[in-house]
């Protein structure tokens, strides 16, 4: 693989320390076409952001494009960079929670990317509740539930074996709230090391957020730009949009930039670790190039931290259980874990 002439030196870009003294750069390319991309062209991304400085990427088997993805790191790690130089996420999709499917779904994970180990893996959803690709925002599985914290616990304990078997190197959680985290931490004998979860603009959630960096978990946000693309299922009418908000506009304005670059760097400035989506390589080569120059004035970061909508756009109605009221519910709003069936 040649490095393009266009590459930003992965050493300037920032990273983030982990409780276990490993560092993750700050920003890394997101892998879920949501459903308008195939996967050959999410692959060909990959290489094309590794070109140009990228170092770290965010896959989850229920993209369906790992076994493209893995073609693509062969490519990459046969050049001059090498395994340790990347960060490579992957998620444990919700069919997989069964204590007996998590070794082997992680195992086909790492055939798929042709990795020897992965950086970080998540539980992507706290709920074994799944759906079928491409699905709308009606269905639902009949045999969802709601969180029960001792199957949480004991499918975690088999991350935490992963870890044992140097299959994985740190575990994470994504989609969780404060009161699943605060049982999590007491009883996990491998703390996480990150939390993703939806964060851009009109979606802050402080509260978590300030949770995850108070126990030395790194937020990892994901939809940094309001995830305009996302499926037809996460949309409805009351969602806003990001890169329409008149002080995000006014500060592209100052910089000469596209919108959605002031949305990444506030997410960088701001302490968590974006990780945009684009397989249009002046897209995902602009996000990159925005972390390194230009930051926003901390003035522009206070008026910024003002106008949270508390919009969530990724609202997971389609892993809802028989008897929940709503979408809500599978947020904890009232600071309480929702267990109705
Ligand atoms: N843990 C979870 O449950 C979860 C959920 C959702 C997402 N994720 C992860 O987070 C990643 C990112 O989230 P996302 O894809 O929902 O949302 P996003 O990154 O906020 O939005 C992606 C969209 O933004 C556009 N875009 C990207 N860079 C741009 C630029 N510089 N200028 C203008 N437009 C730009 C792209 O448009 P084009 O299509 O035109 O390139 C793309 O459709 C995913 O790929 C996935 O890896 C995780």
């Amino acid at each position: 693989m040649n490095n393009a002439v266009d590459k930003v030196d992965p050493n300037s870009i920032p990273k983030r320390k982990l409780y276990t003294g490993a560092e993750i750069p700050a920003i890394g390319l997101g892998t879920f076409g949501s459903d308008h991309y195939t996967a050959d062209q999410i692959a060909g991304a990959v290489k094309g952001a590794a070109e140009i400085g990228y170092r770290h990427f965010d896959c989850a088997a229920v993209y369906g494009n790992e076994k493209e993805i893995g073609e693509a790191f062969q490519e990459i790690l046969s050049g001059n960079i090498s395994r340790d130089e990347l960060w490579v996420t992957s998620k444990l999709w919700n069919d997989k929670h069964a204590e007996e499917d998590v070794i082997p779904a992680c195992k086909k994970t790492l055939q798929d990317l042709r990795l020897e180990y992965l950086d970080l893996y998540l539980i992507h959803w706290p709920f074994p509740n799944h759906h079928s690709p491409g699905v709308d925002g009606s269905s639902r599985d009949p045999h969802a539930v709601p969180y029960i914290h001792e199957n949480y616990m004991k499918t975690w304990r088999q991350l935490e074996e992963l870890v044992v078997l140097g299959l994985v190197r740190h575990v994470g959680t994504s989609n969780m709230t404060i009161p699943k985290m605060e049982l999590l931490l007491r009883d996990a004998r491998i703390k996480p090391v990150a939390n993703q979860m939806e964060l851009h603009p009109h979606f802050q959630q402080p509260g978590l957020f300030q949770f995850c960096l108070d126990n030395d978990i790194v937020p990892i946000g994901y939809s940094p730009i309001g995830s305009p693309g996302r499926p037809e299922r996460d949309k409805t009418a009351e969602d806003t949009v990001d890169t329409e908000d008149p002080v995000i506009v006014r500060i592209a304005e100052r910089l000469g930039v596209h919108p959605a670059l002031v949305c990444i760097k506030w997410a960088v400035q701001r302490g968590q670790i974006p990780i945009p989506f684009s397989v249009k390589r002046e897209k995902y080569q602009s996000n990159l190039e925005a972390i390194v120059k230009d930051p926003l004035t901390e003035t522009e970061m206070k008026e910024i931290a003002k106008f949270d909508k508390n919009c969530r756009l990724i609202k997971g109605q389609v892993f809802l259980w028989e008897g929940a009221q709503s979408w809500e519910d599978l947020w904890d709003l009232d600071g309480h874990i929702v267990k109705k069936y």
